[in-house]
């Protein structure tokens, strides 16, 4: 076969065929563990951290706006990553389904780079962990040596984040466990945080200062899209439920409505907060690291600023738990596929659950986010991630061409336009990120082609015509 046609290999789609998608995964996830898995995997860092600066620095009181029109653009691609979740329901989401519709040289590309993804998403959400832990640690006067407090950055006197590598490895050794235990603590902590963040809308809702809204866009409808491209990195998380696809019941039913129905719960919680926010506090005065916990001590309501940290870091360790998790399905993915070396897709027999995968991925995100200061390296998981989405995208529209009798449980209203609006406005985000970012993308794209070329264009199994269970 020619390289072209090694390139463009496709994995066929099972349900084409009549048959049955066999995995050696435990089937044990429903709609309910779905849409908690979501809202774990997606509210975080983006709420809890990101939006006070934002406010601040790029959107003022406009970051109602911000967050709307992200969630507007997310919901587009959750639509995409819906019907292909409905149709496709293996493990490994935006990749596997590049594999069926692109081909084997595309699926590598984008396989690789959701690993960038999910990695610099992990690794951005322990700092923020440590960060968090941190500081209601030093609410009580404990703190930690310098050296052990942040990554490696020897002008500031810190060496070595130890709480962020500590929640990465506790993480994934929870994951490793299996998938309903993971969902299980998961459960738990996600009740808690949203617990909190009603509590905070609730309570806060009776101090907004309508005043605190004018002016709305101090920075311009520009600031408005910075601060859109920013609150993106909020959103990402919905389409790790689509990675859980194989451990799902009655998958074609069940993975809409977890993706939908998370990112419904999530982009409400979202817009509400923002106002809240923006309303307790003059925008230019948000420029903090925790700007929730930071309002409430503004209108003097100390006591729930201390409920609003313990939610948040609760908060951070779910998103953890679920990015963790879907970045150990897709090792697994790329290593049943052969593109990966095969160990990391066995399963232990008790817990059927890929540990091997999980461990590489805990102890890659625990020596990245204890070592690398992330800095401007943090937007390459919304590279990764608008990538991603305009691939889903662009998927749906070539699926329907090329199979068009394919059975859908669920089907993206008005193709093609709405997933071109979707593609449009991800090119338009991706234009508004930095140069820094894309060299950054770029290199990654690199290093993936060389391992491609070395390893997986040799070793796949599509390639032997080996079956890839
Ligand atoms: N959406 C995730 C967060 O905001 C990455 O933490």
């Amino acid at each position: 076969m020619s390289l072209k046609q090694n390139l463009l290999r496709k994995k066929p789609i099972p349900i084409l065929h009549g048959g049955e998608v066999r995995s050696s995964l435990k089937k044990q996830l429903g709609a309910l563990d779905l849409i908690v898995l979501g809202v774990g995997s997606i509210v975080g860092t983006g709420i809890f951290v990101l939006t006070g600066v934002t406010a601040a620095t790029h959107a003022g009181p406009g970051l109602i706006l911000s967050f709307l029109l992200a969630g507007i653009i997310c919901a587009f691609c959750a639509l995409c990553y819906a019907e292909f979740a409905s149709t496709v329901p293996v493990s490994g989401s935006a990749y596997t389904y590049s594999y069926s519709t692109f081909g084997e040289g595309f699926a590598w590309i984008l396989g690789w780079d959701l690993v960038l993804e999910y990695g610099f998403a992990s690794a951005l959400v322990s700092s923020s962990w440590s960060g968090y832990v941190q500081s209601v640690l030093a609410g009580f006067g404990i703190h930690l040596p310098t050296a052990i407090s942040s990554a490696f950055n020897p002008a500031e006197g810190t060496y070595v984040d130890v709480p962020a590598i500590f929640i990465a490895l506790v993480v994934a050794w929870v994951i490793s466990r299996g998938a309903k235990e993971s969902t299980r603590l998961n459960t738990f902590m996600v009740y808690l945080k949203v617990g909190v963040i009603l509590l905070f809308i609730g309570v806060g809702v009776f101090y907004v200062e309508p005043d605190n809204w004018t002016p709305f866009m101090p920075f311009g409808f520009g600031g408005v899209m910075t601060g859109a491209a920013i609150a993106f990195l909020a959103y990402i998380g919905f389409d790790v439920i689509a990675t859980a696809a194989e451990e799902v019941k009655q998958p074609q039913k069940n993975l809409p409505i977890g993706i939908l129905g998370s990112l419904a719960i999530v982009s409400v919680l979202y817009v509400a907060v923002t106002a809240v926010l923006t309303g307790l506090v003059p925008y230019d005065l948000l420029n903090v690291k925790d700007p929730v916990a930071f309002a409430l001590l503004y209108i003097q309501q100390d006591w729930m600023s201390y409920f609003i940290s313990l939610g948040a870091i609760a908060g951070l360790t779910t998103v953890l738990m679920g990015v963790m998790f879907g970045q150990s399905r897709l090792l697994y993915s790329l290593g049943r596929d052969g593109l990966l070396p095969k160990k990391m897709s066995s399963v232990h027999p008790k817990s059927k659950s890929p540990q091997f995968s999980t461990w590489v991925t805990g102890i890659g995100v625990a020596l990245f986010s204890g070592l690398v200061p992330l800095g401007n390296l943090a937007d390459l998981a919304s590279i990764g991630t608008l990538f991603a989405f305009i691939s889903v995208s662009l998927g749906i529209i070539v699926l329907r061409k090329t199979h068009p009798d394919l059975k859908r449980t669920f089907r993206v209203p008005f193709v093609p336009w709405l997933p071109l609006i979707a593609i449009i406005s991800c090119v338009y985000l991706l234009t508004t990120l930095q140069r820094i970012t894309w060299i950054g993308f770029i290199v990654w794209l690199v290093i993936g082609i060389i391992i491609y070329a070395a390893y997986g264009y040799r070793n796949s199994r599509l390639g032997k015509d080996e079956p890839s269970e």
